[in-house]
C-alpha cells in the first residue's frame, strides 16, 4: 500500500467557504483513493488520483448494470484538534456484505481503512474545526471492466472520493408512508448499500415532496409496516420503550443506528427491535401512548419526524427532549469528546 510520503497533502483554496457553508456534498475535495481488483491477482496497492483524472469506462458493469456498493462515513477532528474516522470497521463489514449479495470481491478490511486514513490525510486540511463538520468519504466499489455482457466482472475498482460537510443543523421533518411503490423485499438487496436501492427510491422521495413532505418512510413489502427513511432508520417511542424496525434484510443496518442503540442501552434506556405497524401507531397515538420519533444517518445524525402521513391517515409525533440529549450525545462520542466510546474511533 501506498505511503502518504508521496503525496502532498492538498491545500484548501483561500476562498473556499466556511464549514457552515458548505452544506453536505456540494464541494468535493480535489484527491481521488483508489485501487483496483483483478480476478486471480487480487488488489492492487492503494493510488491516488486527482479526482479532474479520474474516470469510468461507459461499458462498464457499474454504470450499465448498477454493480456498485458504497459506504459513507465521516472524519472528524477531536478535542485535540486531530482527525479520526467513526466506526471504520463497522462500515468495512457492511461493504463486505453489500459487496457479496451483489457478487462482487472481498475488500478487506485493512485496504478499506488504509484507503479511508488516506483520503483523509489527504484532505486534512479541508476537514473544520472540532464541532462545526467533517470530512464524509465515499469509498464506492464497482465493477469497471469494459465490457458490455451481463456476468461477473473480471476487474473492480474501490474508489473513494471526499466531501468536507457541515455539521447537520437539527431539524424536524414530516414523512409521507408510501403505499404504491416499495423499497425492498425480503431476499431482494434492501440490506445492500448499492446504488440500485437508491434509484428505485427516487420516485417516492418525489411523490413524497409533492405530497408536500420532506421524504418518503418505506414500508414493507405487505405496506403494513414502516421499513426505514430515503436515507434514515426509523426510531418510535412507545410507552418508555424506543422501538427500531428489525433487520430483517430489508432495511439498511445503519451504523448510526447500531450506535444509538448501544448508547440507549448503555444509559439503561429501554430499546426494542420490533415491528412498528402504521395502524397500531395510529391506535397508540389515540391512547396517548406514542411518543417521539426521529431519523438516524450518518449524513444527518438525528432528525426529529413530527408526522409520518399516508393515504389514509396522519400519525403525529410529540416532540420529546431526549432526542436533542441523544443528538447531542452521539455528536459527542462521533468527535470524540464523550468518553467511553474511544474504540469507535480511529486515528488517521
Ligand atoms: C437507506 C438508508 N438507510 C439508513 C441509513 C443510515 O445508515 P448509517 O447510519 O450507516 O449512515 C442510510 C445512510 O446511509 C441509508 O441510505
Amino acid at each position: 500500500m501506498s505511503s502518504m510520503t508521496e503525496y502532498a497533502l492538498a491545500r484548501r483554496p483561500a476562498d473556499w467557504p466556511q464549514p457552515e457553508q458548505l452544506g453536505f456534498g456540494q464541494k468535493l475535495a480535489p484527491w481521488v483513493v483508489s485501487a483496483e481488483h483483478r480476478d486471480g491477482e487480487g488488489w492492487s496497492a492503494l493510488h491516488a488520483m486527482p479526482l479532474s483524472e479520474a474516470r469510468s469506462p461507459m461499458a462498464s458493469g457499474g454504470l450499465q448494470y448498477g454493480l456498485s456498493v458504497f459506504e459513507g462515513l465521516k472524519a472528524y477532528r477531536g478535542p485535540r484538534g486531530d482527525a479520526h474516522l467513526f466506526r471504520p470497521r463497522e462500515h468495512a463489514a457492511r461493504l463486505t456484505s453489500s459487496a457479496r449479495r451483489l457478487r462482487m470481491p472481498h475488500v478487506p478490511e485493512s485496504l478499506f481503512i488504509e484507503a479511508c486514513r488516506l483520503a483523509a490525510r489527504l484532505h486534512e486540511d479541508f476537514l473544520p474545526p472540532q464541532g462545526r463538520g467533517s470530512l464524509y468519504l465515499r469509498p464506492t466499489l464497482f465493477a469497471d471492466e469494459e465490457a458490455l455482457g451481463f456476468r461477473v466482472a473480471h476487474t473492480h475498482r474501490l474508489a473513494l472520493i471526499v466531501t468536507p460537510s457541515s455539521d447537520p443543523l437539527p431539524k424536524t421533518v414530516n414523512l409521507w408512508a408510501e403505499s404504491e411503490l416499495a423499497r425492498a423485499a425480503i431476499g431482494g438487496t434492501g440490506a445492500a448499500k448499492t446504488g440500485g436501492n437508491y434509484a428505485a427510491g427516487l420516485l417516492g422521495l418525489v411523490r413524497a415532496r409533492e405530497r408536500g413532505c420532506d421524504d418518503v418512510a418505506w414500508l414493507d413489502a405487505a405496506r403494513t409496516r414502516l421499513s426505514e427513511a430515503g436515507t434514515m432508520n426509523l426510531f418510535v417511542k412507545i410507552d418508555d420503550t424506543w422501538c427500531t424496525p428489525p433487520l430483517d434484510g430489508t432495511i439498511l443496518p445503519g451504523i448510526t443506528r447500531d450506535s444509538l442503540m448501544t448508547l440507549m442501552r448503555e444509559q439503561g434506556v429501554d430499546v426494542q427491535e420490533r415491528g412498528l405497524d402504521l395502524r397500531e401507531l395510529a391506535t397508540l397515538e389515540r391512547e396517548g401512548r406514542l411518543g417521539a420519533a426521529f431519523g438516524c444517518g450518518t449524513a444527518a445524525r438525528i432528525v426529529r419526524i413530527a408526522s409520518i402521513r399516508s393515504e389514509s391517515s396522519t400519525v403525529s409525533f410529540p416532540d420529546d427532549p431526549q432526542v436533542a440529549v441523544l443528538r447531542d450525545r452521539l455528536k459527542r462520542c462521533q468527535e470524540g469528546t464523550e468518553s467511553g466510546f474511544s474504540t469507535w474511533a480511529c486515528a488517521i
